[in-house]
């Protein structure tokens, strides 16, 4: 018995194999069954013809419900018509365990609420099968990226004992009688390790306990977070350029299928190559002026604005310079203007938002330690970090890009909770 799988289905053409799968789904128009066979790694169709298979294996599929779990045997021919380009022709199955009748997903259109309820069985459909395996491409791609130009992989820790970024968002908890956070971001971690390994990356899940409900937040994300001694503002930009160019072009390539599947109009996506548009913060507000919006320097963007901007270009589009007032403690002031930072975002196009947020960081030990007074940080916590300052300091710069607003554009999708096995949202922690 020859074992295959739908992924390398094109290695068997003309050969019988086996694929041990699922019935995803499946119809009958009395002489043949067409049967939806799903293995984890793909769907292919599976055409079971009554005059030429043995009558237990006809009826045993006729009667078959939707997701019992079995060993399908064929033969392998193409099919021009599907995605995947090939089918299987049918002559025996072997059945591993007969689902319940009732499975509560059936191929009528359910509101996403209800999909949600039911998210550890809704991810075995096509759709969201394959935005999970294009966020798998992304997440190996990102890790390979890093490992590759001599970044070193070293992890924060989730539970921190103060802010990062601003004291609002926290989720707090008990630990053993004190108060702790779970960690919003694990970049000043990151900033340590870059002292010790030069050019370091954080990649984990982080915690905004921000109640908001739109399609581009989520209560726990990923985040990647690389930081490098000895580069600047402009060096971190062409990182995130070069990064995100790379991811791009890394899924046009490898997850074809996928991108088909979800009917993403890849045209927009192989224009993403370096280098990337810039514009100061004070000229995006400009340009917001210009087209009537009421908008004053000072203020923070929202969806309509950053979609506006984004619009203006077809790649995504970094916005630096913003007022130093609006960003977080560490960003370095511009030295020729410290009203404005050194940093960027970087807003993604087709109105999926910023996905990347990054700056150079304050090494200078006054500076710094003036920027934690004025904020009212406590300095006892943050003793650590500060100490990065006083033994060999030197300018250095990072950013984080969060994996699932990534995941969404690529993808073309309008929600966030979509790119993420199991969404942590306002009203949700089930399932
Ligand atoms: O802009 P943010 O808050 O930046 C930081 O946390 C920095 N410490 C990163 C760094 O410089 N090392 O978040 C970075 C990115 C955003 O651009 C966005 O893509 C994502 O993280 N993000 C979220 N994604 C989903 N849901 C949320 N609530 C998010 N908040 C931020
Ligand atoms: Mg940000």
């Amino acid at each position: 018995m020859l074992k295959a799988t739908i992924e390398n289905i094109h290695k068997f053409e003309g050969q019988e194999v086996t694929i041990s799968g699922w019935l995803y789904n499946k119809r009958s128009s009395g002489k043949i069954i067409f049967l939806q066979i799903r293995d984890g790694s793909g769907f292919i169709q599976g055409v079971v013809v009554k005059k030429e298979v043995e009558e237990e294996v006809f009826t045993t599929c006729k009667g078959l419900p939707q997701e019992s779990s079995f060993h399908v045997t064929g033969l392998v021919q193409k099919d021009d018509r599907s995605i995947l380009g090939y089918e299987l022709l049918v002559n025996n199955v072997e059945v591993v365990a007969e689902a319940e009748e009732g499975y509560p997903i059936s191929l009528k259109e359910h509101g996403t609420d209800f999909l949600m309820d039911f998210r550890h069985l809704w991810m075995r459909t096509p759709r969201q099968h394959a935005i999970l395996k294009i966020r798998d491409e992304i997440n190996l791609g990102l890790r390979e990226y890093f490992h590759e130009n001599g970044f070193t992989l070293v992890e924060p820790p989730i539970i921190t004992p103060a802010s990062c970024e601003g004291t609002t968002e926290l989720f707090e908890i008990d630990y053993f009688g004190e108060n702790a956070y779970l960690s919003q971001t694990g970049q000043l971690y990151a900033e340590a390790a870059a002292m010790a390994f030069g050019k370091v990356y954080s990649f984990g899940p982080t915690f905004r306990a921000e109640k908001s409900k739109t399609r581009k937040h989520l209560n726990e994300f990923w985040m990647i977070e690389p930081e490098m001694a000895f580069v600047d503002f402009e060096g971190n930009l062409e990182v995130q350029e070069d990064m995100v160019s790379y991811i791009v072009q890394r899924v046009l390539t490898n997850r074809k299928k996928e991108l088909a599947l979800l009917q993403r109009d890849t045209s927009a996506l192989e224009k993403i190559k370096p280098p990337f548009p810039r514009i100061t913060y004070t000229e995006a507000v400009e340009m917001l002026k210009k087209a009537d919006f009421t908008f004053e320097w000072g203020d923070d963007f929202g969806a309509p604005h950053e979609t506006y901007i984004a619009d203006q270009y077809d790649k995504p589009v970094f916005i630096t310079h913003f007022p130093t007032e609006m960003k977080a403690f560490y960003m370095q002031p511009d030295p020729e203007d410290p009203k404005v930072i050194l940093g960027a975002d970087l807003i993604a196009p087709e109105g999926y938002g910023e996905i990347i947020g990054g700056s150079q960081r304050i090494h200078d030990l006054d500076l710094l330690l003036t920027k934690l007074r004025a904020e009212n940080l406590p300095e006892e916590v943050y003793q650590w970090y500060i100490e990065l300052r006083r033994y060999g300091t030197v300018p250095h710069s990072g950013f984080g890009l969060g994996l699932e607003r990534t995941v969404a554009w690529i993808c073309g999708i309008d929600h966030i909770r979509q790119t993420i096995p199991f969404a942590r949202t306002l009203n949700r922690i089930y399932p």
